[in-house]
């Protein structure tokens, strides 16, 4: 879908559909009042007919508007005005492009970016309003026979910008939205394909296409080359599965002088069994999305090098699978890490952690001055926040709360659980330095605590991301999350 600005009025637009907002009960929009004078009133006489009343995530499709040079205006109910916020907008925008893919439009006008929204700016409403065309259109079918033949025909979509000395920012924004939206169709791509194709080795092969595309440099660890850094707990997964491990570290350097980079280490577990501690039947293929914290690092990757924003950033990402075998990790093994703690491995299903923290230690070889983690980690988090919110967990306030801020402004919501030394004790073992689990209890932040012991040299957050990185049910498909936060969070850093 391609995407331009203008500034415009809806009754002199001449392509196949114009965009118009109605507020509860009724209440026009600045731009449908003058599409209904241009009328002469033919937009109110249909909301007095009872067709609309305005109410959120409705649509009304007309025809042949008396006076209009367009072939079609879609009617969008935007709720009640005094409500009128984020999820009002993004909802409007969500029903829109769901009623225009549904219409045989090849182009359409929206006049919804220009209508006042409490907090936001133009840029912001500019670049969500590409973000939501774009996941309007995402599919996957990249494994079916017969690929989907009623696709949209919706080709091209103008926003409209209040005035011309908002040209220039409506352009960047669309630069910035479709930048995003590219990054977090290539972190679901990566999500949803599944996990007899991704594996560790294709997740090295598409980071090394990424890395040639943006010409970046990129290391692949192989098994050999971890054993030699003593990467033991990473190695400890990889060992029952057929499938070579590979750590994976692409550095992109948009700073000419020497800026220590951010880190993201993003969790890529291409399939979780849980080893031999095997999880029950029911679901496990979504496990496949055990990887996802690996694709939204690299959808980030990809989304920071199309708007060449000058940072540094480094990309790691461990990858392997979690598989039951002959060879496998037993319960009461103990591996030691490449930090030289010894670790009792409890439960082979408390994998992540596990390769994480190798990749943590790892980490430090960058100078990072921060390092984010992300991780599908604890099954806690999604009893703790749902689907709604990504859990944060960090060894620093201020980082803590420059990720809640970009989390408000992407509205990619993420929540801070503590990492209070009260919690540690849970992770004490008999046997080792530290147990890989700290019980039921609590067990997204034991899990922070656990990786906490492999961070104390740099400023990190952890992002358990496992109950935002997909949907389950009819719908089952990645989220692309949390993409749109962390480039958020980047966006925010190159400003400064
Ligand atoms: N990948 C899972 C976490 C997960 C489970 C994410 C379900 C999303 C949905 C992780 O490797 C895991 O198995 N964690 C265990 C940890 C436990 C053994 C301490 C869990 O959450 O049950
Ligand atoms: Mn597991
Ligand atoms: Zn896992």
């Amino acid at each position: 879908m391609d995407f331009a600005i203008k500034v415009g009025i809806p009754e002199k637009q001449r392509g196949a559909c114009v965009v118009v907002g109605v507020f509860e009960a009724r209440k026009l929009t600045g731009p449908a009042k003058t599409l209904d004078k241009a009328t002469e009133g033919y937009i109110s006489s249909i909301l007095k007919n009872g067709d609309l009343d305005g109410k959120a995530n409705t649509t009304l499709l007309l025809h042949n508007v008396p006076n209009a040079l367009c072939k079609r205006v879609l009617l969008v109910g935007l709720g009640k005005e005094k409500e009128y916020g984020d999820q009002a907008y993004l909802g409007a925008l969500r029903a829109t492009f769901s009623a225009l893919n549904k219409t045989g439009a090849a182009d359409a006008t929206l006049f919804l970016t220009e209508i006042p929204l409490k907090g936001r700016d133009e840029h912001w409403k500019i670049s969500r309003a590409v973000m939501v065309g774009q996941e309007s259109i995402y599919c996957f079918d990249t494994l079916k026979s017969k690929k989907d033949e009623d696709k949209p025909k919706l080709g091209k979509v103008t926003l409209s910008a209040t005035d011309n000395k908002q040209l220039e920012n409506g352009k960047e924004a669309i630069e910035q939205g479709l930048a995003i939206a590219n990054g977090m169709n290539l972190a679901k791509d990566l999500g949803n394909l599944a996990p007899n194709y991704c594996t560790p080795t294709y997740l090295a092969d598409r980071a090394k296409e990424i890395a040639k595309a943006h010409k970046l440099k990129i290391t692949v660890l192989e098994e050999k080359d971890m054993e030699k850094l003593g990467m033991g707990s990473l190695l400890s997964v990889s060992q029952g599965s057929r499938q070579p491990a590979k750590l994976i570290a692409v550095e992109y350097k948009g700073l000419k002088k020497m800026e220590n980079p951010v880190v993201l280490v993003g969790k890529g577990v291409t399939f979780d069994t849980g080893g031999v501690s095997l999880k029950p039947s029911p679901d496990m293929d979504e496990m496949k999305y055990d990887m996802s914290g690996a694709a939204s690092v690299l959808g980030t990757l990809v989304a920071v090098a199309e708007m060449n924003l000058p940072i540094n950033l480094v990309c790691i990402v461990p990858a392997t699978e979690n598989m039951p075998d002959g060879q496998a990790t037993k319960p009461g093994d103990v591996v030691t890490s490449m930090s030289g703690q010894t670790i009792e491995v409890l439960n082979t299903d408390a994998e992540g952690r596990l390769i994480l923290c190798d990749a943590l230690t790892y980490a430090a070889r960058y100078k990072p001055d921060v390092v984010i983690d992300i991780a599908t980690l604890t099954g806690a988090c999604v009893i703790a926040l749902g689907h709604v919110a990504t859990g944060l967990i960090s060894n620093d306030d201020k980082l803590a709360a420059e990720i809640l801020r970009a989390s408000e402004q992407s509205t990619d919501r993420a929540w801070q659980l503590p990492l209070w030394d009260d919690y540690q004790d849970l992770l004490k073992s008999n046997f080792a330095d530290i147990a890989n689990i700290g019980g039921r209890a609590g067990g997204t932040i034991t899990a922070g605590c656990f990786l906490s012991r492999f961070t104390e040299d740099y400023r990190w957050a952890h992002l358990d991301i496992a109950g935002t990185a997909w949907k389950s049910g009819k719908e089952k498909g990645s989220t692309g999350r949390p993409v749109p936060l962390l480039t958020q969070f980047l966006i925010t850093r190159a400003k400064q």
